[in-house]
């Protein structure tokens, strides 16, 4: 789908369907809403009126114009109530309307600025959120499929504006959702892939070639790279698998006369079946996606790439299979960590730790600084926080504010939990440093404690998104599968991290 941000009166314009919206409890709609209406007739006065059109929040009526205005099709999008108007909602309701008129087979959609008006959202913004949502809701993971779409994607949305002054701002906006929702969709994409076309190399492939796309530094380590490093826990956890792992390094230097880098870190278990603990049938289901960190801090790169903060970024992310192959970690092993420390292995299922725990290790010995970590790492997490918040975690409350702001700013929600000594506790081990499970109970912050361990002093937040990297029922821009999620997040916060030109 193409954008394009063009000045004139939505009553004029020539496409299948004009988008305009109303607020919830408004019963004379002004401004471009009530030009349309009254083009109509009045007829959206007059659903009101009767009830039909009630203008709340994601509520989409269509209204067939009948030749009263060039468009084929009125759509009203429902905005909730005012006071609780967000950047979020015109993102979700904008998905929303988008879908509704691909149903009905419109190609061409042109819609006035959502919240411009009595909403008081700068241009820039609203534009941005507006083609975040439409690219985002529009989402579809069709590689796979080879009979026909029923429905035909749409071609073009027109952002239509009465003022051209405010043009230039609304472009600006529309480029920056643009670049963003494209990421998010690249890191669903890869995320919805199944295993056996989504493998580590797989991922030092799409790395690679984000790389040559945008520019950026790669390196890869292979596994005797791996070894050389001392990355035990990390190469435990690669040993019962035929693939082989891959340690992904991939930097973007914005600010390159500073020798300060941020880190990202990604958990990408390409399929986590468990290893020898194996999983049940209906827990190992969705384990292709548990390497959507990964995904996400990897695309999160190709978004800042392109919107080029002075800053520098590097994304690490540790990439292997989690099988019970005859080569397997076995409950009991103990491995050695790049930075030293022996970890008891008493359940082969808590494998993300293992890895992050490499991949943590190296960040800090890299001196990048801080550290953020995002990982599919605890069905404890989903269970506390279902699939509304992403749980965090972190030694260092000021970044873990900073992140949280990030994460509100895009919509993305993120819920604090507690970092106590106390729960340090559960994860001694007898007979190493430290054991791999903390066992059920609070399960999410045992596993967030033992990746401390490996961050040391670094300034450090773990994102576990366990419960949010997925979604199995279609809600604002937010469709069926991956969900993309934390690559807008991480994006807000390179961007709030970046020093001023
Ligand atoms: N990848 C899983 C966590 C997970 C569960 C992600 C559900 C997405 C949905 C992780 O590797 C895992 O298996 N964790 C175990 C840890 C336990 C063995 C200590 C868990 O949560 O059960
Ligand atoms: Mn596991
Ligand atoms: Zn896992």
């Amino acid at each position: 789908m193409q954008t394009k941000v063009i000045a004139g009166d939505i009553t004029s314009i020539e496409a299948d369907a004009i988008v305009v919206n109303l607020f919830e409890g408004v019963e004379h709609p002004g401004g471009a809403t009530g030009a349309v209406d009254k083009a109509l007739d009045g007829t959206i006065t007059a659903l009101i009126a009767n009830g039909e059109i009630k203008g709340k929040l994601n509520q989409i009526n269509i209204i067939h114009s009948l030749g009263k205005l060039p468009a084929r099709i009125v759509a009203v999008a429902g905005l909730g109530k005012q006071p609780e108007f967000t950047l979020d909602r015109i993102r979700s309701v904008s998905a929303e309307f988008c879908r509704a008129l691909r149903k009905l087979s419109c190609r061409r959609i042109a819609t006035i600025v959502h919240g411009g008006g009595i909403g008081g959202i700068e241009p820039e913004l609203a534009a941005q959120a507006i083609n975040e949502g439409c690219i985002l809701g529009l989402y579809k993971f069709r590689k796979h499929v080879t009979k026909e779409p029923e429905e035909q994607d749409v071609e073009e949305l027109l952002i239509v504006e009465r003022d051209a002054t405010k043009l230039p701002a609304l472009e600006q906006g529309c480029l920056k959702g643009r670049i963003i929702a494209e990421a998010t969709n690249l890191a669903r994409d890869w995320t919805n892939e199944p295993a056996n076309y989504m493998t580590p190399s797989d991922m030092a492939r799409v790395a690679q070639e984000l790389a040559k796309a945008y520019n950026l530094d790669l390196t890869i380590l292979d596994r005797d790279q791996i070894e050389r490093e001392g990355m035990g826990a990390f190469l435990g956890v690669a040993q019962g698998s035929r693939q082989p792992p891959k340690f992904i390094v991939l930097s973007y230097r914005g600010n390159p006369t500073s020798p300060k880098a941020l880190g990202f870190v990604g958990k990408a278990i390409t399929f986590d079946s468990g290893g020898l603990d194996i999983k049940s049938t209906e827990a190992m289901a969705d384990m292709k996606g548990d390497m959507a960190g990964g995904a996400a801090v990897l695309s999160a790169l190709a978004a800042i790439a392109q919107l080029k903060p002075k800053v520098n970024i590097t994304a690490i992310v540790a990439a292997t299979e989690n099988l019970p192959g005859g080569t397997a970690l076995k409950p009991g092993d103990i491995l050695k960590a790049i930075n030293g420390k022996t970890i008891e292995v008493v359940n082969t299922d808590a494998e993300g730790r293992l890895t992050l725990a490499d991949a943590l290790g190296y960040a800090v010995k890299q001196g990048f600084s801080p550290l953020i970590d995002v990982a599919t790492l605890t069905g404890a997490c989903h269970i506390a926080l279902g699939d509304i918040c992403s749980g965090i975690f972190g030694n260092s409350q000021e970044l873990i504010d900073k992140v949280i702001k990030a994460g509100a700013d895009a919509g993305e929600r993120l819920w604090q939990m507690p970092m106590h000594e106390e729960y340090k506790e559960l994860n001694k081990s007898d007979i190493a440093d430290i054991k791999n499970s903390g066992g059920r109970w609070g399960g999410a912050i045992t596993a967030a404690q033992f990746l401390s361990e490996f961050a040391g002093d670094t300034p450090w937040v773990h994102i576990d998104i366990a419960g949010t990297a997925r979604n199995d029922k279609e809600r604002g821009y937010s469709v069926k599968g991956a969900t993309g999620v934390s690559v807008r997040t991480l994006v807000n916060l390179a961007l709030a991290s970046a020093e001023p030109e």
